[in-house]
């Protein structure tokens, strides 16, 4: 693409003329010269008030079409925290500017070359134009139009790409994030193949071409053991990313086609980053406790019957389960949103039967809409309210999906979004509290085009061309599902789930994603753990990939590793594969493979504890369930390096095997480490063996968890179950740990209806308290959850006066214990 080709290597020399340095309500502001003339650009910078220095550079002259600024757009940016300005100093020389916030964070801004850069407490953070590589094509020149295929772009408004290049100043300085990419958790250097922000419905990296999946975020986190530096390049249009190794550090360059230079820079640690991050692009929503729990999905549940026979034959070997999934198949004609009436008669049957049972239905709704089809009621609405996408020649945009030639939705409209929202609404289509939504293709797919997709040059509302907004469907389309879903119930008091495919920045905010269409191979189990946290690294958590492989049929040994990694490390559980794979739902299978499975899904009904209190962690601050090592260590160099071990919660520890030799080795993180299983310490890295049934999972010392004793035949129903903490004592016999519920379902947690409480070891006493101040009440449901059963790793003995106590290899066990758990107290435990 000559926006990338002609700018990705280009160097200017760039200037700040110091006669128009200006300050004024806590802003920088300054003219750019480019190669010694008038650039006709000008630089603003400030400290946001909640975390960021943002940088941005503007025309000063007006152009003849729209950029795209997406700083104003709500569904993304928080505007009360991108339009909240710090306090900042500004001192001037001859040569630079020097701005300092209070928060220590100093930007020194070199007029010739124009260079940044930006310090925390004296520590460099980044270095920015280092290499004079800005780019900001605003000329109104007209360019040649650009084939692609078979599709010419025709490029109206000429060239307008935007870029700069970065230099993180430390040998060794790692870089992670930039999702969705099937790659290692720490991103390589790109040579001649850079890295695409493009969403397109694809998965595989092809030989020679930039790699890009179905979602973006341009949030990067560049980590070393002496800084952590977070840049969110907040653009939407299609960008290139160049990441190289020089003998300072590590540079990085990014180019986009539309759009403004605009980019926010965090430090200095990494759960600062993502909290200041999701402060100003929405913290990830609490999810209803069902989506944690295991869900049964396939392409290829062709009717009703075949619905109910899945359900009955997980019932049959008692597996729980929480939801059962509809992919396209239920359509009517392949279109969103009604039930095919042949094949799926009477879906109510099934909505009830799961609701006995609190279980849950979620349904596939796409957003291409058949073309004028009079029989299709959103198809005709949409087409009558004029809320579609059109061409480069305002024609309607049409191409090829599941219901054959369609349209689409143009999400970008916020009449679209709230029309969109109506069609949720229980009454339109055999929907139920139980019933959510999966939207699917929503990059938007599209079947008869060069990209995959709108073409560049298509229009969305406000008349921006595709070019200036593509990233954003998918985040779009979703806010209008989430709305739909808040609104459909009377007291908009239920949380919504929605699952997406396409993402973006503020996505967070509305759905869960998965990693797409995947294959049934070691490799993509591999790659799904770093594909898994590098999402959560760059603001978007709640994920998994599909377990098992979409494509291709999985071996039962493959399955059974699979079912182990996805029910200790993704937030998503979910089996899902094509219409062509082996048939895989877990109760096909026997002996020890089936023991296996079910027990992966038991394994994740007793965690529910540990991942429902991550995941309001994560509500609240940002930070992931799932989280590399270098988060939590980040000044032990050897921890960034780690790429087959996750962190949940902070406290327990992963090493998946997700190989066929069985064979696991084990880097272990500093400080005191047990085995989960035995309560062995581990005392160094170690290769583990794990039997078909193990998986090697730790848990850190000084931490404290809460675990189900029992599983009911769902999420929901499990959450009755009596309780059993394991705590691991740390340095000097201390421990402590946290635990969240609240009903699972409803936003009454958002008026303090929840229950937290903190745990304690100290002098050989376990304390239980109040956490939160927030909490106001405890919801009926949870009301009265009891601790049976306390287990403690590195004991040194039994307490006294415990009748139910063991003792054995350092671990003590107290059983048949009914502590309440929402009242105050403590016991001896040493
Ligand atoms: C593509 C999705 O990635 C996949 O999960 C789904 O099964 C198919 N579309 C059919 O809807």
């Amino acid at each position: 693409m000559r926006f990338c080709f002609e700018n990705l290597e280009k160097v200017g020399k760039w200037d700040l003329d110091p006669q128009t340095v200006a300050f004024s309500d806590n802003e920088y502001s300054g003219d750019l010269l480019i190669n010694d003339k008038h650039s006709g650009l000008k630089l603003r910078v400030y400290q946001l008030f909640y975390g960021g220095l943002r940088i941005r550079v503007d025309p000063t002259e007006p152009e003849n079409f729209k950029r795209f600024d997406l700083s104003k757009e709500h569904i993304v940016v928080d505007q009360s925290i991108i339009n909240k300005r710090a306090a900042i100093t500004h001192t001037m020389s001859k040569a630079k500017s020097i701005l300092v916030c209070k928060n220590e964070t100093t930007a020194t801004i070199h007029f010739s070359p124009f260079v940044i850069e930006v310090k925390s407490a004296g520590k460099a953070v980044v270095t920015v134009n280092p290499g004079q590589q800005m780019v900001f094509e605003h000329h109104n020149n007209t360019i040649q139009p650009e084939t692609l295929g078979e599709y010419t772009d025709s490029i109206p408004n000429g060239p307008t790409a935007v870029g700069v290049d970065f230099l993180f100043p430390y040998p060794g300085m790692e870089l992670s994030g930039l999702p969705e990419r099937a790659t290692p958790m720490n991103l390589e250097d790109t040579h001649e193949t850079p890295i695409r922000l493009f969403n397109s419905d694809a998965y595989e990296y092809k030989h020679n071409k930039p790699q890009h999946l179905y979602a973006s975020i341009p949030f990067v986190v560049a980590h070393a053991p002496v800084m952590t530096t977070g840049i969110f390049w907040v653009n939407p249009s299609d960008t290139f990313v160049n990441i190289s190794t020089t003998d300072v550090g590590r540079k990085m360059r990014y180019i986009s086609e539309g759009g403004f230079l605009d980019f926010i820079v965090y430090s200095t640690e990494y759960k600062d980053i993502i909290s200041h991050y999701t402060s100003l692009t929405g913290k990830p929503a609490m999810p209803p406790v069902f989506a944690l729990g295991y869900h049964q999905c396939r392409w290829g549940y062709k009717t009703q019957q075949e619905v109910q026979m899945v359900i009955r034959g997980l019932d049959e070997v008692q597996i729980p389960f929480d939801a059962i999934w509809l992919d396209v198949d239920h359509l009517n004609n392949r279109s969103p949103f009604g039930f095919d009436p042949d094949t799926f008669p009477s879906p109510q049957e099934i909505i009830t039967d799961l609701q006995t049972k609190k279980r849950y239905m979620i349904r596939l709704s796409d957003p291409h809409l058949p073309v004028n089809s009079d029989w299709h009621r959103q198809s005709k609405e949409a087409t009558e309210k004029d809320l579609l996408v059109k061409d480069n020649e305002k024609n309607v945009f049409i191409g090829e999906c599941w219901p054959g030639i369609s349209v689409w939705p143009d999400f970008l409209n916020p009449k679209t979004r709230e029309w969109w929202a109506d069609q949720y609404k229980y009454e339109v289509d055999t929907a139920a509290p139980n019933v959510f939504f999966w939207n699917d293709m929503n990059e938007p797919s599209i079947f008869d085009t060069d990209q995959s997709s709108f073409s560049k040059d298509a229009i969305h509302f406000g008349g921006y061309e595709n070019r200036e907004v593509h990233n954003l469907y998918g985040v779009m389309n979703t806010a209008g599902t989430f709305r739909g879903l808040i609104n459909r119930d009377s007291l908009q008091n239920k949380r919504p789930f929605v699952l997406t495919r396409s993402f973006f920045a503020g996505s967070q905010r509305y759905t869960w994603t998965w990693t797409g269409d995947n294959t049934a191979s070691w490799e993509h189990l591999a790659l799904s753990l770093s594909m898994v946290t590098m999402s959560g690294l760059a603001g978007m958590p709640f994920t998994g990939a599909d377990v098992g492989g979409f494509f291709k049929s999985c071996t039962p040994i493959l399955l059974a590793r699979w079912f182990q990694t996805a029910s200790w490390v993704y937030p998503l559980f979910r089996e899902h594969c094509h219409f062509e794979s082996l048939r895989r739902e877990p109760y096909l299978y026997e002996d020890e493979v089936f023991e296996a499975l079910k027990s992966a899904v038991l394994t994740r009904y007793r965690m529910l504890p540990l991942w429902y209190t991550s995941t309001w962690i994560t509500n609240q601050t940002g930070l992931p369930p799932v989280c590399p090592l270098w988060t939590e260590f980040p000044t032990s160099e050897k921890m960034h390096y780690v790429s087959n071990e996750v962190l949940i919660g902070g406290s327990i520890l992963v090493a998946p095997c997700v190989t066929l030799e069985d064979s696991v080795h084990v880097t272990k993180p500093p400080g005191i480490w047990y085995e989960f299983d035995t309560g062995i310490e581990l005392t160094s890295d170690k290769v583990f063996t794990p039997n078909i049934l193990q998986t090697p999972v730790f848990i850190r010392g000084g931490k404290i968890i809460t675990m189900f004793e029992e599983h009911g035949e769902s999420a929901l129903e499990t959450y009755s179950k009596p309780l059993c903490l394991v705590v691991a004592l740390g340095e000097k016999g201390l421990a402590e740990g946290e635990v969240y519920f609240d009903d699972g379902e409803t936003f009454d947690f958002a008026q303090g209806s929840f229950i937290h409480r903190v745990f304690k070891v100290g002098k050989g006493l376990l304390k239980n308290t109040k956490g939160s101040s927030n909490q106001a009440s405890i919801p009926k449901s949870v009301d009265n959850l009891t601790i049976r059963r306390v287990i403690v790793f590195g004991a040194k003995g039994c307490p006294e006066n415990f009748i139910n106590s063991s003792f054995e290899n350092g671990v003590l066990s107290i059983s048949s214990l009914n502590l309440p758990l929402k009242d105050d107290w403590e016991i001896k435990i040493q």
